[in-house]
């Protein structure tokens, strides 16, 4: 049986080949894409969305979300993806359009219709994710789990306390963390292992193909900032959220209380883990630790060699 799956995403690179990489593999079947705005603005990265799909031939339905976080003022990055949110291989212009339904609509659409339990996978800020919940809690009951990349047990990467996807929007992952729903969380502590070296990439050129060669130019251009920022890697961020729901076993995980800071003057959108269990509150969220990297590897250079 596949799994029926959502991708929340904000393309941005590491969205890209989180998205080839669910379309690539039999485990899953990916019913629908929506977009959210972080690594770059809504219109860009829907835009980079629509264009990594219709590059790679795939048809899937894709809709747009707000412009902005729940209650604050959009922070994009460009630092990391640059100013399109895809630098770095030349795409043409996409023949996918989006639906002209929201993001919102489109995952009640999508649950709605769908007979088995729906798993969402976002993997940038959780605006979209929060607002399905608030506006379909009817719906909540037909989600399997929601398999995340966001957050740290340990460290951020924006901030010294929070990590990127969670400071966008610390309202909506306050919501999503509190709704009951089953949460994988795939954080910096597992991202941080997940690194992809510059022998990885070449293994990818190495296969040929329009998209493998894509992919390798993402990850030539996403290798910059992280190797600025003293990375041996590049830290696969958002395929690791895709790779639990293909293969948990690649992974371990520690169930865990986790709540999201949405006051904090340095820690604002920490999300904060109770490793040590001082609480004793509901353990909410199985958050990931590990990874087995070459394992984690041959899944990408796998699903890549189908798009050949
Ligand atoms: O902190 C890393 C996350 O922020 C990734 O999802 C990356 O794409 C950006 O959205
Ligand atoms: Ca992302």
């Amino acid at each position: 049986m596949r799994i029926p799956v959502i991708i929340d995403c904000d393309p941005g690179h590491d969205d890209a080949i989180a998205l080839l990489l669910a379309f690539a593999n039999k485990k899953i079947d990916v019913k629908a894409v929506t977009i959210v705005a972080g690594n770059q603005t809504q219109e860009k990265t829907l835009n980079n969305a629509l264009k990594v799909l219709s590059f790679a031939d795939i048809e899937v339905p894709v809709a747009k979300g707000d412009d902005k976080p729940l209650m604050r003022d959009l922070i994009i990055a460009p630092e990391v993806h640059g100013d399109s949110g895809l630098d770095g291989p030349e795409l043409p212009e996409p023949t996918l359009k989006a639906c002209d339904i929201s993001a919102v609509e489109l995952i009640a659409k999508t649950v709605k219709e769908s007979e088995e339990k729906v798993t969402l996978i976002p993997t940038g800020a959780l605006t979209n994710i929060a607002k399905f919940l608030l506006c379909y809690p009817e719906l909540k009951g037909k989600i399997e789990r929601i398999s995340l990349m966001g957050g740290a047990c340990f460290g951020g990467n924006w901030t010294p306390a929070a990590e990127f996807n969670i400071l966008v929007d610390p309202e909506a992952a306050d919501i999503v963390f509190k709704s009951g729903i089953p949460i994988t969380m795939c954080g910096l502590d597992v991202t941080h292992k997940a690194l992809i070296y510059q022998e990885d990439v070449d293994r990818i050129r190495d296969l040929g193909g329009k998209v493998a060669v894509m992919v390798a130019e993402l990850l030539d251009f996403f290798s910059k900032f992280h190797g600025q920022m003293g990375f041996e890697g590049s830290p696969l961020h958002d395929p690791c959220a895709v790779a639990w729901v293909i293969d948990p076993s690649i992974m371990t995980t520690k169930k865990l209380h986790v709540a999201i800071e949405t006051k904090g003057e340095h820690t604002l959108g920490a999300t904060v883990v109770d490793y040590y269990d001082v609480l004793k509150k509901e353990k909410n969220v199985d958050v990931v630790f590990d990874i087995d990297r070459e394992r984690f590897v041959d899944m990408l250079v796998e699903a890549m060699q189908q798009y050949n």
